[in-house]
């Protein structure tokens, strides 16, 4: 069978939702590129001055790493002039990001993490991207209603694992489909198509550092695995533990605590993206109570609970929480 590339796979994809314009799929290309351009920088991290942290800090006074902000800058500078989007936003930027105006504007919404799992940059361990898309739902661009709109009405999302190799894995309403990115011909080629996640696993993947701070019935839930016998897997890359999970099943928590009470992981832009990919691949996610596309942010940058990954141990989490 031919080699099937993302370019390929996304038009072949387009052709049967008829409505598409291909706008969509024009964002969905330059995301891809944006990540090679951002990979290329990850696998030579040490080699060039891409290392280290800046004197700056994000809205969470997390300490930018210079990855942080070179991946914030592709994807922008990816997005912005390709007169398909409306406005943006991202973990590393405070306010929504607006649209020069020496560039057209278009009717989608993209949030991104630009670089996940930044305290592993410098050690040699994966990272990644994160992305979902809206449309956009108001003609003024930077209105609340078309930046803080509702994880139901994101309508493709999708994540980059820079790792072992670098793979991009997306859905855009139907099934999820991840590509291997090929450096000899820097393209990204099918390799797990329609990926549906097991039902159930065997993997818990939480900090289990903050288990003294978790709710005693959270604690409860983990001890339930560990008789169950299940094995813990935690990696500190959030998209990293995600995409292992989804591959082999299990569930990742992040809950919250006494010190993060909603949570650390947002809402926007790291549970968004991955719950919507998650349903459409056959697991679940909640914040404890509600599904997580369920919810509707306040702001940017709306911390949340997040527990996700196989339907079992979701459902067994919901079930633990009300006991
Ligand atoms: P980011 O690097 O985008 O700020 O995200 C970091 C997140 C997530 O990747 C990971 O699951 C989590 O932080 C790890 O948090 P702890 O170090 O508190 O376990
Ligand atoms: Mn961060
Ligand atoms: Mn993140
Ligand atoms: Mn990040």
């Amino acid at each position: 069978m031919a080699l099937m590339n993302l370019s390929r796979f996304i038009l072949e994809e387009q052709r049967r939702f008829k409505e598409a314009t291909g706008d969509f799929t024009i964002i969905l290309e330059q995301i891809a590129f944006a990540s090679k351009i951002i990979a290329r920088e990850v696998n030579k991290a040490g080699l060039v001055n891409i290392l280290g942290s800046l004197e700056t800090q994000n809205v969470f006074g997390e300490t930018q790493q210079k990855l942080d902000v070179f991946a914030n800058q592709k994807m922008i500078e990816a997005l912005e002039h390709i007169g398909k989007v409306c406005a943006m936003a991202s973990e590393e930027v405070e306010t929504a990001i607006e649209i020069p105006s020496k560039y057209q504007k278009g009717k989608y919404v993209v949030v991104f993490d630009p670089l996940d799992g930044s305290s592993n940059i410098d050690v040699n361990v994966s990272i990644g991207t994160i992305f979902g898309i809206f449309r956009k739902k108001e003609e003024e661009c930077l209105l609340v209603d078309n930046l803080l709109q509702k994880g139901r009405d994101l309508i493709a999302a999708g994540y980059v694992v820079y790792g072992s190799s670098t793979m991009f894995v997306y859905c855009a309403g139907s099934t999820v489909n991840g590509f291997t990115l090929d450096p000899s011909v820097g393209e990204f080629l099918l390799s797990h198509p329609n990926i549906k996640t097991p039902q159930k696993g065997n993997i818990y993947s939480v900090n289990e550092a903050n288990s003294n701070k978790w709710d005693k019935k959270v604690r409860e839930y983990i001890e339930t695995l560990k008789s169950e016998g299940y094995t813990s897997r935690y990696i500190g890359s959030l998209v990293s533990d995600f995409h292992r999970n989804l591959l082999k099943g299990g569930v990742f928590l992040y809950p919250a605590d006494e010190k993060n009470k909603k949570g650390k992981l947002r809402l926007l832009y790291e549970a968004f993206p991955l719950s919507y990919i998650v349903e459409h691949a056959g697991g679940a996610s909640c914040d404890g109570t509600i599904d997580i596309l369920d919810k509707v942010p306040q702001t940017l940058h709306d911390r949340t609970p997040l527990i996700i990954g196989s339907k079992h141990e979701v459902d067994l989490f919901k079930k633990v929480m009300v006991s």
